[in-house]
């Protein structure tokens, strides 16, 4: 739980004034684990009223001409599922994992429909707030340990999770271990088709911020790209609102052993004899 004052850190990142010539090198705090609580108290506090702004402020690498404040939607998360949400519900085979759950409307809607689910999450606020509101959440990384390995039906990502943890490979391969096999993945994608890697901290409008973490932006291409190559099968795309998703397959036969290079995934790799495996 770890909240900076704007004035403290901001110092030391902006560096030397302008007119000083050729800039210090940037000095950051290092970037929490993927498993540390999502900066605390500015979101903490979001989710408790369920109002913004809040923000998700560039660190590295710089900006040059993007958005230093990516806009978080923290009255959408809080409020119930919209149209575009109710179109992943509906593609939801229980028992669903919604992995970074955040308040949980997800979880509640599933749970009030009598669908099995369990939202997975590393903010106590965000547990907090999905549990008053009817659903079952656990405080933990999707990282960690978690209950039903490899027996989920579906599980979800939206909202920009796919940034969770900063590399989207590592993530989708976690994933894929945690449904069963045939299972699925729901997705949502960023708007615009960027593939970037970040370190990024939470704020609020007042600058008040917590620590800075690894996070990824990924559009629709590279949201696909990375989960066939985490062995995905990609069987549908779709558009609400303007918010991209993907539903993803695991498949139902495993390979002996899986190789990111081969282009036959459902071969052993010792039995391949493509070239392209390395
Ligand atoms: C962009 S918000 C998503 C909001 C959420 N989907 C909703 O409906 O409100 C990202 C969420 O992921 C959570 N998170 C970040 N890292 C995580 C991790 N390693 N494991 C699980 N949850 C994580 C954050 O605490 C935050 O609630």
């Amino acid at each position: 739980m770890i909240e900076t004052s704007p004035s403290s850190v901001d110092a030391v990142e902006r560096g030397g004034s302008p007119m000083a010539g050729p800039r210090p090198p940037v000095l950051l705090p290092p970037p929490a684990r993927p498993g540390e609580p999502w900066t605390a108290d500015p979101y903490a506090r979001a989710l408790r009223t369920g109002r913004g702004p809040l923000y998700l402020r560039r660190l590295a690498p710089p900006a040059l001409g993007a958005a230093e404040l990516i806009p978080l939607d923290v009255e959408r998360w809080c409020a119930g599922p919209d149209p575009a949400d109710t179109g992943v519900l509906r593609r939801c085979a229980g028992p669903v994992l919604d992995v970074g759950c955040g308040p949980g409307r997800l979880v509640a809607a599933l749970a009030a429909d009598g669908v099995p689910a369990l939202g997975v999450d590393v903010s106590p606020a965000a547990v907090a707030r999905t549990r008053r509101h009817g659903g079952t959440a656990l405080r933990r990384s999707v990282f960690d340990r978690l209950p039903r390995e490899g027996r989920w039906g579906t599980v979800l990502l939206m909202d920009g999770n796919v940034g969770i943890g900063g590399d989207p490979a590592a993530l989708f391969a976690r994933l894929r271990d945690l449904v069963r096999p045939g299972g699925r993945l729901l997705a949502e994608a960023a708007a615009d088709d960027v593939d970037e890697r970040l370190t990024v901290r939470v704020e609020d409008a007042r600058g008040r911020h917590g620590r800075p973490f690894p996070w990824a932006r990924v559009g629709p291409t590279a949201l696909l790209g990375a989960a066939e190559t985490a062995g995905w099968i990609v069987t549908g795309r779709w558009t609400a609102d303007g918010r991209p998703f993907a539903e993803l397959h695991r498949p139902n036969r495993e390979p002996a052993l899986r190789h990111a290079t081969c282009r036959h995934m459902d071969l052993p790799a010792a039995v391949c004899r493509d070239r392209t495996v390395g």
